[in-house]
């Protein structure tokens, strides 16, 4: 299956507004132009993001690029319901995957948003209360009307993949992972896409920013891994741990975080460094503290 979602890094939209750097609508123009220049065309948001404001923010400034709509890729996600004042509403922090949930969260995130229809729609979390046909009715519904073109799921395991599955085609899985994350290697979710076809996505590849954490063990452990890899490979470390997550056969796209530019286009340029085998490894024997059995 082919992913109308570019193939370069994603742009993670999470930390651009409140919830981070706070971008004005100026701000945020000049960074939507500047990822296009350089071929960064996909953007993931979340309802939630920046207490329910980001795609409201990113939309101010991205309706100035409506007549490029289609050389775009908006994802966004729903199912969370956070406590807040923009959401009085809300009595508990819960998970919501209902078909009318579903359905408004998409409506509300494409009028914040400035666009007819989501590239990509994600169910942000594994709700135990969620039942396959009914995600399938909502999804399908928004699919008919043109609203939503794919449709995947974030943190999903693979057993709530495969009972989603039953019902509707899950086109994306995207999952904490990175170096410092490894989990996904072995909890079978990279297996699984591999399987079905499913392209998934690494939300905190750096970790969620180690570089500001560096006493943890752990993450100095990594950080002086890499650090011996620099100069072999001519880059930086943030790049190394992008190529480590490029090497792998199931095809990751990371969802960067950061709002730098520059960090954006040296991410790009991570995916034509080919790390050996052995030097993958020894980023993993570094994360895990340990050799493999
Ligand atoms: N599906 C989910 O449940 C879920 C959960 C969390 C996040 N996400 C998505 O994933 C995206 C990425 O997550 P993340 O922000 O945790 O990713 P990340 O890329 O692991 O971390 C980004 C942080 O690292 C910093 N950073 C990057 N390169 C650096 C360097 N060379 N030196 C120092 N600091 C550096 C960034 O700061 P600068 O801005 O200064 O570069 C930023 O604060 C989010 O935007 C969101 O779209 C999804």
């Amino acid at each position: 299956m082919l992913s109308p979602i570019n193939q370069s890094p994603i742009a993670g939209c999470m930390r651009w507004g409140a919830w981070g750097s706070k971008f004005d609508t100026a701000a945020y123009r000049e960074i939507i132009a500047a990822c296009f220049d350089n071929g960064i065309t996909s953007f993931d948001h979340a309802d939630i993001y920046g207490d329910y404001t980001t795609e409201a923010d990113f939309g101010a400034a991205f309706k100035q690029f409506a007549t490029k709509r289609s050389s775009f890729q908006i994802i966004s996600k729903c199912g969370i319901q956070m406590l807040g004042a923009n959401r009085p509403e809300h009595s508990v922090k819960s998970y919501n995957t209902s078909k009318e949930h579903i359905i408004n969260s998409v409506e509300r995130s494409l009028k914040n948003l400035h666009t007819d229809y989501l590239d990509l729609l994600l169910i942000h979390r594994p709700d135990p209360l969620m039942h396959p046909d009914e995600i399938a009715a909502a999804v399908t519904l928004l699919k008919d009307a043109g609203k939503i073109n794919q449709f995947g799921v974030s943190n999903f395991l693979p057993h709530q993949v495969s009972m989603l599955q039953k019902s509707i085609e899950v086109e994306y899985n995207q999952i904490e992972l990175s170096i410092i994350y490894t989990e996904p290697l072995f909890n079978g979710q990279l297996d699984q896409c591999i399987e079905k076809n499913m392209i998934p996505m690494a939300w905190s590849p750096l970790g969620g920013n180690i570089f500001n954490n560096s006493v943890d063990p752990k993450n100095k452990r990594v950080l002086d891994a890499a650090k011996m890899m620099t100069e072999k490979y001519n880059c930086s470390v943030s790049a190394i741990f992008l190529a480590w997550l490029y090497l792998h056969p199931a095809g990751i796209l990371p969802v960067l975080g950061t709002s730098k530019i520059e960090r954006i286009i040296e991410a790009r340029d991570a995916k034509a460094i080919q790390l050996s085998r052995e030097d993958w490894y020894k980023l993993l024997e570094a994360s895990r503290g340990g050799q493999v059995d």
